[in-house]
C-alpha cells in the first residue's frame, strides 16, 4: 500500500513523478504529494484524494526542478486529509521523506523528539522519521545518508523510503525494508525511483531492485551506491525489465478490470506457454521440477495466501488431493504466521501472492523459512519480494494487474496450480495415462472456451440490471466450485459495496437459509459433475423459499434452466477446470453491477492493490 516515485536527472521532474504516481494510484488513493527541488527550495504539495487532485492544485504553483519526490497514500496512521499526505517536512523544512510501510516504534520516537521541544505538525509514523533523521543531522553533524541509515537503525517496522533535502541537492537516499523498491538506472545519469516497475519502464529498463535493509546513495550524474544498514557497501545487482508499457494502458476498455477479465483467454494460455504440451502429453513447471519429489514426501504441504489468492490455493487444494493424492492444508498467512505454527524442514510451504509483495504472507513465509521448511512461491510480478525470498517457485506470467480487483491473476494462479497437480500426478502414477492426456488436452482448450464465456456479456449485463439494487447476494458452490463461490462473493464485495457471502451449497441449510427471501439473489454453481444433483436439490431450496437463482450451468443443461431465474451457461470441461470458467461469470457481473451502481470499479474506497501492511 501506498506508492512511492522518486526522480533526480536533467530532465523536469514533476511531470515524471505525476505520470509515476498516477501508475501507483492502484496501491492507495487516500492522498497524493509532492516534494520538488527547485532553486535551493523545496516545496512539498499535497492534497487529499486522488493524484488529480494534486495536479489541479499544483498546477499554478512552481512545479520546476530536476529532482523531486512523490506519494500516493493508504492511510495507516492518520486520517486521509491534507496535512497527514505525504511528502512530510523536517521540522527546518530543508528535508522531506515519503513512506510506504509502517513505523511500529513510532510513538516511542515520538516522545522522545517531543521531550527535545519538537512539535509536530501531522498524526503520522513518517513525519516523526523525518524529524529523526533531521535531529541526528543536527546532532551528529552527518550527511544525509548517514543520518538516514543512524535513523533507520532505530526504526523498527516496515519502509521503503525516500528522502531528500536541499542542503543536499543532488542527491535522493532510499532505503527499504519490508516494503519493495526499485530503482532505475537512465542512461543519462539520471534515476528513477518507484515502489515498482510501471512508472520506470517507460524511461528505461535497467532497475535494481533493493533489498531488505539496504539504503541507496543516488547522485545525480554519478554512479548507484547501495550499502547496508551496517554500512557495508554492496555490488548493485542490475536486471533488465521484461514489462511492456501497453500492458499498463487500458487499450480502449473504460477500465482495467474489464480489460484485464478480457484478457483472461491470453493470460491463461501465456500461463502454460512452454509448460504444457497436451500432444507429447507433457506438463512441466521448470521453476520448481527439482522440488517435485520433495513435494510427494513432504511430511505437509501447506498453501498461504490472502483474499483472491487464498480462493486460489483452495482451489489448489482439490487439485493437489484428487489428482495428485497429496494432502494439503490451506491457510490464512495472517493466521498461520501468529499461531505458532508446529513446522519442519519436512514440511513445504506454498505462498501464493499476485503482487507477492503481501506483507502477512511474506512474514508467513519467513517464519516458515527459519523453521526449516521449504518455502515455494507463486506470483504474478516478476522481482517481488516473495519471488525473491521463496527457495523456488512460478510465475503466472498473467501480465500486469492493475485493477484493484484480482480477476485474471486469480485465473492464471489456479492454471498454475493445476499444471503443478498434473505434474506431481504424472510423477506419482495416480491417474491413468489416458486420464491425464485428456486433461492436458482440456486444459490447452480453456483459452478457447474462456472467450466463449465472455461473450454472455450482453446476458450477464441484462441480470446485472435486475439485481443491482440488492442489499445482499449469497454465492453457493460445492467441490472446488466453492471456492469460487467465495470469490465471487469478494468481487461483488470489494467493487459494488453490495453484502455478499461464498457457502458450499450444502451449508446453507445450517443457517444462511434463513436469510433468503424473494429479495435475496443467490448465485449458484451448477454445472455437470459429482455433486450436480446435490447442488440442484439446493436450488430447489432457495426457490422453495422464493428466493432468486442465478445458475452457472454446463452448456445445454435443462434440469436447471427449468428451476433457476436465470442461467449462464459455461462451456462442458473436466470437472476440475470448472473453476477456470465459472469464475468468468461472476466477474463479469460483479463489474457490469458495480458500473450500474456508480462505483470505482478499479479502485474501490478503502482498499489498495497491494498490501504491504499486516
Ligand atoms: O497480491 P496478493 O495476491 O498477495 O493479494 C492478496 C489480496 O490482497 C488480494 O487478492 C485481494 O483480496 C484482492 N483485492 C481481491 O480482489
Amino acid at each position: 500500500m501506498c506508492g512511492i516515485v522518486g526522480y533526480i536527472g536533467n530532465k523536469e521532474a514533476y511531470p515524471i513523478i505525476i505520470k509515476g504516481l498516477k501508475r501507483l494510484e492502484y496501491r492507495g488513493y487516500d492522498s497524493a504529494g509532492v516534494a520538488l527541488l527547485s532553486n535551493d527550495s523545496l516545496n512539498v504539495y499535497k492534497k487529499q484524494g486522488k493524484v488529480a487532485n494534486l495536479e489541479a492544485y499544483s498546477g499554478d504553483l512552481d512545479t520546476s526542478g530536476t529532482s523531486g519526490i512523490g506519494h500516493t497514500r493508504w492511510a495507516t496512521h492518520g486520517a486521509p486529509n491534507d496535512t497527514n499526505a505525504h511528502p512530510h517536512y523536517s521540522e527546518s523544512e530543508s528535508i522531506a521523506v515519503i513512506h510506504n510501510g509502517i513505523i511500529e516504534n513510532y510513538d516511542a520516537i515520538r516522545k522522545q523528539l517531543l521531550s527535545k521541544g519538537y512539535t509536530f505538525r501531522s498524526d503520522t509514523d513518517t513525519e516523526v522519521l523525518c524529524y529523526l533523521i533531521e535531529d541526528i543531522q543536527k546532532n551528529a553533524g552527518t550527511k544525509l545518508g548517514e543520518s538516514v541509515r543512524l535513523a533507520l537503525q532505530q526504526v523498527v517496522g516496515a519502509y521503503a523510503l525516500v528522502v531528500i533535502s536541499k542542503k543536499e541537492p543532488n542527491k535522493l537516499i532510499a532505503a527499504r525494508k519490508s516494503s519493495p523498491l526499485v530503482v532505475g538506472i537512465g542512461d543519462e545519469g539520471d534515476f528513477y525511483l518507484a515502489s515498482d516497475a510501471t512508472p520506470i519502464v517507460e524511461y528505461t529498463r535497467q532497475v535494481v531492485y533493493l533489498d531488505d535493509e539496504e539504503i541507496a546513495v543516488i547522485k545525480r550524474g554519478e554512479e548507484l551506491k547501495i550499502y547496508g544498514i551496517d554500512d557495508i557497501q554492496k555490488t548493485p545487482y542490475v536486471q533488465e525489465l521484461e514489462l511492456h508499457l501497453e500492458a499498463l494502458e487500458k487499450g480502449g476498455y473504460d477500465h482495467f478490470m474489464l480489460k484485464e477479465i478480457h484478457e483472461q483467454p491470453r493470460s491463461i494460455e501465456d500461463c502454460f506457454r512452454g509448460r504444457l504440451n497436451a500432444e507429447k502429453g507433457r506438463v512441466s513447471l521448470g521453476g520448481i521440477r527439482e522440488y517435485e519429489q520433495k513435494l510427494i514426501n513432504a511430511n505437509r504441504v501447506i498453501m498461504i495466501a490472502c483474499g483472491t489468492s487464498w480462493h486460489a490455493c483452495l482451489v489448489g487444494e482439490y487439485l493437489f488431493e484428487d489428482l495428485a493424492r497429496i494432502n494439503v492444508e490451506v491457510e490464512y498467512a495472517s493466521e498461520f504466521r501468529y499461531r505458532n505454527p508446529i513446522i519442519g524442514e519436512n514440511d513445504i510451504v506454498i505462498a501464493v501472492s499476485q503482487s507477492g509483495e503481501t506483507a502477512d504472507t511474506l512474514a508467513a513465509l519467513e517464519l516458515a523459512k527459519s523453521r526449516g521448511a521449504t518455502i515455494l512461491g507463486i506470483c504474478n510480478v516478476v522481482g517481488s519480494s516473495i519471488s525473491r525470498i521463496t527457495d523456488a517457485g512460478s510465475y503466472t506470467h498473467a501480465g500486469p494487474e492493475i485493477g484493484v480487483a484480482s480477476t485474471k491473476a486469480f485465473t492464471a494462479q489456479v492454471t498454475v496450480l493445476t499444471l503443478m497437480a498434473l505434474s506431481l500426478a504424472n510423477q506419482k502414477g495416480t491417474l491413468s495415462s489416458t486420464k491425464f492426456r485428456g486433461m492436458l488436452s482440456e486444459l490447452e482448450a480453456i483459452p478457447a472456451k474462456v472467450k466463449k464465456v465472455l461473450e454472455s456479456n450482453q446476458q450477464i449485463e441484462y441480470i446485472s440490471g435486475e439485481y443491482q439494487g440488492a442489499s445482499n447476494a449469497l454465492y453457493l458452490g460445492r467441490g472446488s466450485s466453492f471456492p469460487v463461490a467465495l470469490e465471487g462473493a469478494l468481487k461483488l464485495k470489494e467493487i459494488s459495496y453490495i453484502h455478499a457471502e461464498g457457502y458450499p451449497a450444502a451449508e446453507m441449510k445450517h443457517g444462511p437459509i434463513a436469510l433468503i427471501d424473494e429479495e435475496m439473489p443467490v448465485f449458484v454453481v451448477a454445472t455437470k459433475g459429482m455433486s450436480y444433483e446435490k447442488v440442484v436439490s439446493n436450488i430447489q431450496e432457495v426457490k422453495a423459499r422464493k428466493g432468486k437463482i442465478i445458475a452457472i450451468v454446463t452448456e445445454g443443461d435443462e434440469q436447471v434452466r427449468e428451476i433457476a431465474d436465470h442461467v449462464i451457461e459455461i462451456p462442458e470441461t473436466d470437472e476440475h477446470l470448472v473453476p477456470l470458467l465459472a469464475t468468468i461469470p461472476f466477474q463479469l457481473l460483479s463489474y457490469r453491477i458495480a458500473v450500474m451502481r456508480g462505483c470505482n470499479v478499479d479502485q474501490p474506497r478503502n482498499l489498495a492493490k497491494s498490501v504491504t501492511v499486516e
